[in-house]
């Protein structure tokens, strides 16, 4: 099925808007504003900018905590520590960044899957049972992580100072999908993003459950790493079937 893009919006793809003024070149202030530019002084100089900056560097607050498992104590801690070798904070609160992740990710292709079913494909583009599949995996990810986070005594819904980091920093990503406006092509290349990272994480969970010498989680974590090296290459092919061929 074609992407039905309306003609008008086509029409100003192929031809450029003139009502697009973001270049300066288009201002007939142009050569005022440089003017200006140049003539402005802000308050202080690139010293103080530093000092200031030195000053809050000086005094860091963490970004978040890692609340204490509920069930942390004498017996279950030693059972823990079998569990997760020895850094089981590190491997808690990489845990919950992978599973905030997974969930956000399920969020990112349901949105996709609603876009195809509205737009259709493009040539070289993924089918929607394609699309289905990486959802469901996403999906199952999150389930088993929330078991696994479980099973080593964490609270799965706490936010990990990880979780947060890695929200934060995927927030654009978000924001471009579940943006009505971006196409489902354009999409796509926020998605690949979202797998670049994940691929990469993937990749040092599997190594950090390995040095935890948690069998289970560590088999888990290498097919999750498979499945996630998978929708990697798919969303790169389709993303350059697009760039070379799509509209
Ligand atoms: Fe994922
Ligand atoms: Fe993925």
């Amino acid at each position: 099925m074609a992407r039905s893009t309306p003609e008008s919006a086509q029409r100003v793809r192929v031809m450029g808007d003139l009502t697009n003024r973001t270049g300066i070149e288009s201002s007939p202030l142009a050569d005022a504003m440089r003017e200006g530019a140049r003539a402005f002084t802000p308050n202080g100089g690139e010293a103080d900018f530093k000092a200031f900056r030195g000053s809050l560097l000086r005094e860091p607050q963490p970004v978040g905590t890692i609340p204490r498992p509920p069930s942390l104590g004498g017996a279950a801690k030693q059972a823990m520590g079998a569990l997760t070798g020895q850094k089981p904070l590190v491997l808690l609160d990489k845990l919950g960044e992978r599973l905030a992740f997974e969930r956000t990710g399920t969020r990112l292709y349901e949105t996709l899957i609603a876009k195809h079913e509205q737009e259709g494909s493009f040539d070289g583009g993924p089918s929607a049972a394609e699309l289905r599949q990486i959802r469901d995996e996403e999906l199952e990810h999150f389930h088993t992580l929330v078991r696994f986070v479980e099973q080593l005594g964490g609270d799965p819904t706490a936010v990990t100072p990880s979780a947060d980091l890695a929200a934060v920093a995927s927030m654009g990503v978000v924001q471009v999908v579940a943006d009505p406006r971006v196409s489902f092509g354009e999409s796509l290349d926020a998605i690949l993003i979202a797998e670049l990272v994940d691929h990469d994480c993937w990749k040092n969970l599997r190594a950090l459950a390995e040095q935890a010498g948690n069998e289970q989680l560590h088999q888990f974590t290498q097919r999750a790493e498979d499945e996630e090296d998978r929708h990697l290459a798919n969303v790169r092919r389709w993303v350059q079937a697009r760039t070379l061929h799509g509209e």
